[in-house]
């Protein structure tokens, strides 16, 4: 076994099988969803009602799933891997912490929190979000769910690019690789001689730059994978 750093990249198919949809499978949420009404700042000032009522939603549904045997496996990877394990997580819900991992990057914000985008404070969000309330620091009426929209710059990527450069490993876990900037980093990692690995439903738009590829169910792939890498 190994002893170099670990970093691995989640999307939307590590929550599937907890029930929670993805955004590009046929019936994903962005079948159902207009990404420029529910997922960018434009849609938002627009119709400040509608993109709380999409979160809060999914904020419900998020709190009402749990961690599937994925999520468990990486834990289990974290608290028995000699090196250090990062999951760089483009997923808002918050099932890799209750499964117990605890070096968790949310690049894309989470549905845990609220911030105000008048005087940029966050705070816990509550079940149900309004755009009437007013910030606890400024009294504004400005308050939006913490999450990344499209044409706004993911969350960590300091901390993003030190781990990509010292990544001995990458895996690249239920993400269809449509969505950068986590779309180019597996590449990046590819090019700096990391040995990289897609464990997904099916091959994403980049996966001739994995060294090592294993498709199906992640509940299935990923703890099959992580047993491999502890020797179990
Ligand atoms: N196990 C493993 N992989 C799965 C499963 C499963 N049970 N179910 C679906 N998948 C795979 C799909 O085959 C697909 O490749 O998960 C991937 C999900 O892709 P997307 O729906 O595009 O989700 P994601 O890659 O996380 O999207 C990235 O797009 O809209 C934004 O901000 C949103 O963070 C999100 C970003």
């Amino acid at each position: 076994m190994g002893q170099g750093n670990i970093v691995i990249l989640t999307g939307a198919g590590i929550s599937a099988e907890s029930g929670l949809g993805t955004f590009r499978d046929e019936d994903g949420l962005w079948a159902r969803h207009a990404i420029e009404d529910v997922a960018t700042p434009e849609g938002f000032a627009r119709d400040p009602g509608l993109v709380h009522a999409f979160y809060n939603a999914r904020r419900a549904q998020a709190a009402a799933a749990t961690p599937n045997p994925a999520h468990a496996a990486l834990a289990r990877l974290e608290a028995g891997y000699p090196g250090e394990v990062l999951i760089i997580t483009q997923n808002i819900d918050d099932l890799h912490k209750r499964a117990g991992s605890r070096n968790v990057l949310h690049m894309h914000g989470t549905l845990a929190g609220a911030l105000c985008h008048a005087c940029d404070h966050r705070w816990t969000a509550p079940p149900e979000m309004t755009a009437e309330a007013p910030c606890p620091a400024c009294s504004a009426a400005a308050t939006r769910p913490d999450v990344v929209w499209f044409g706004e710059i993911p969350y960590g990527a300091e901390v993003i690019d030190a781990a990509l450069a010292t990544a001995s490993t990458f895996v690249s876990i239920g993400t269809s690789g449509q969505v950068y900037p986590a779309a180019a980093y597996a590449q990046h990692c590819h090019r700096l001689g990391a040995h990289t690995v897609e464990l997904n439903l099916e091959p994403s738009r980049g996966a001739r730059d994995f060294n090592e590829r294993a498709y199906g169910p992640a509940s299935e792939v990923v703890p099959a994978w992580v047993d491999r890498l502890l020797g179990a």
